[in-house]
């Protein structure tokens, strides 16, 4: 399948402090999978790696786990025993990861290039100005943020700082019924902030709690006010920041029609970042996890497109080649963050923990790691919420 290859977002490597590694190995090296697996051997059970679904090939075999962002966040939390927890995803789960586990253990993001644009279309000071701004309406008190948690942890932390909860695109329904539960119900006069992801926000908010889309305004942080009159505010009940996936955003109700046109039966299975409209016209929608999971139940013979990232949408095919499985559309490419961490970087970060050099820690502030994970703690004891969700 031919790709195109398009840039997504700012690459903020500099802004992060990125050492920058003299040692790389080179991606020619034909003795890299020898070189990762003698120093993975020589580390033995103090080294945890995980491994996200859009992770290249390369990497996802030196996993111990593999999982979407929920489940990877559970799993760090759950071996308090490996000092060592190289996450191979980018940067927002690093930094949750280092937040949910023990002050003994380091979490170690191979390039710390690996950010993610939908969590940099979020700043702290732009949420704590809009968070004003609600002041100024007078809504403040009847708002519970509900957080993706794709986003920095000072935005994490803004969430538990003002009783909200952090959700996944697992768990989401779930985290919005229980904000809505917070003032009233869903049937309520309440009101949710929901960032940075306005797709995934209006997706599960519609789809899922049966909210009109009229109820849902988008919160634009370049805009006074965000784009919104006093009225505007004070009406909605789904404040949606203006934010999206720069590969997700990409699918279109368009390619689905063709899909639909050129294969007949086909059933077409998109991530709940992808625009409503997109949602509207596939068949079913999931997380990572979730998309797997369906495939996996699916009979023989079912013929799928599916609209996600592009390495995990080849993983798919090779997993299940009894089934057809395509991937949606021909413009969109792999999430560039994702794939900085390669072969190479795992290498170096291995091998330099064979050596006794820690690179590339992911510390988060204490204190804004502290309400960080009071937002996150909310998450995971919301009801019902399993990495099988
Ligand atoms: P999941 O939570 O489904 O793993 O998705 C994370 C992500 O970054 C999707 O773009
Ligand atoms: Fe971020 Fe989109 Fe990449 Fe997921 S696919 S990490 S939301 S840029």
């Amino acid at each position: 399948m031919p790709l195109l290859v398009l840039g997504q977002g700012r690459d903020l490597a500099s802004e992060r402090g990125v050492e920058c590694p003299g040692d790389l190995p080179a991606p020619s090296d034909p003795d890299l999978v020898a070189r990762a697996r003698a120093a993975k051997a020589t580390l033995g059970q103090q080294v945890f790696v995980l491994g996200h679904h859009y992770q290249r090939d390369e990497v996802i075999e030196f996993a111990d786990v593999t999982g979407d962002s929920f489940k990877l966040a559970q799993q760090a939390a759950a071996r308090p025993d490996a000092p060592w927890i190289v996450f191979c995803g980018v940067h927002f789960m690093a930094e949750s990861a280092d937040i949910l586990t023990g002050d003994a253990q380091t979490v170690i993001l191979p390039d710390l290039a690996a950010g993610c644009s939908m969590a940099d279309m979020a700043a702290i000071a732009q949420v704590d100005d809009a968070w004003d701004d609600l002041v100024d309406a007078g809504i403040a008190d009847a708002v519970i943020p509900v957080t993706y948690m794709n986003s920095s942890a000072a935005i994490k932390a803004f969430t538990g700082r003002h009783g909200g909860t952090i959700c996944t695109s697992s768990n989401a329904a779930t985290a919005l019924e229980w904000a809505f539960g917070q003032t009233g119900g869903v049937g309520g006069t309440g009101k949710v902030l929901f960032l940075p992801d306005q797709h995934l926000g209006r997706n599960t908010a519609v789809r899922d709690l049966g909210l009109s889309l009229e109820e849902c305004v988008v919160f634009d942080p370049h805009r006074p006010h965000g784009g919104l009159t006093r009225e505007q505010l004070q009406a909605a009940r789904m404040i949606l920041w203006r934010g999206h996936c720069s590969v997700h955003g990409r699918f279109s109700v368009e390619a689905v029609e063709q899909a639909r046109r050129d294969i007949p039966g086909v059933k077409v299975i998109v991530h709940p970042e992808c625009q409503y409209e997109v949602c509207e016209a596939a068949d079913e929608i999931g997380s990572t996890e979730r998309i797997i999971q369906t495939i996996a139940a699916a009979p023989d013979g079912t013929s799928w497109v599916v609209g996600t990232e592009l390495n995990l949408v080849q993983r798919l095919s090779q997993m299940f080649p009894a089934q057809q499985i395509a991937f949606l559309e021909r413009s969109v490419c792999y999430c560039s963050t994702m794939n900085r961490i390669d072969l190479p970087h795992l290498v170096w970060t291995l091998e330099s923990l064979v050596e006794g050099r820690v690179v590339n820690a992911i510390k988060v502030d204490p204190d804004v790691a502290h309400w960080a994970r009071v937002a996150l703690d909310q998450m995971l004891a919301l009801p019902g919420v399993t990495s099988k969700d």
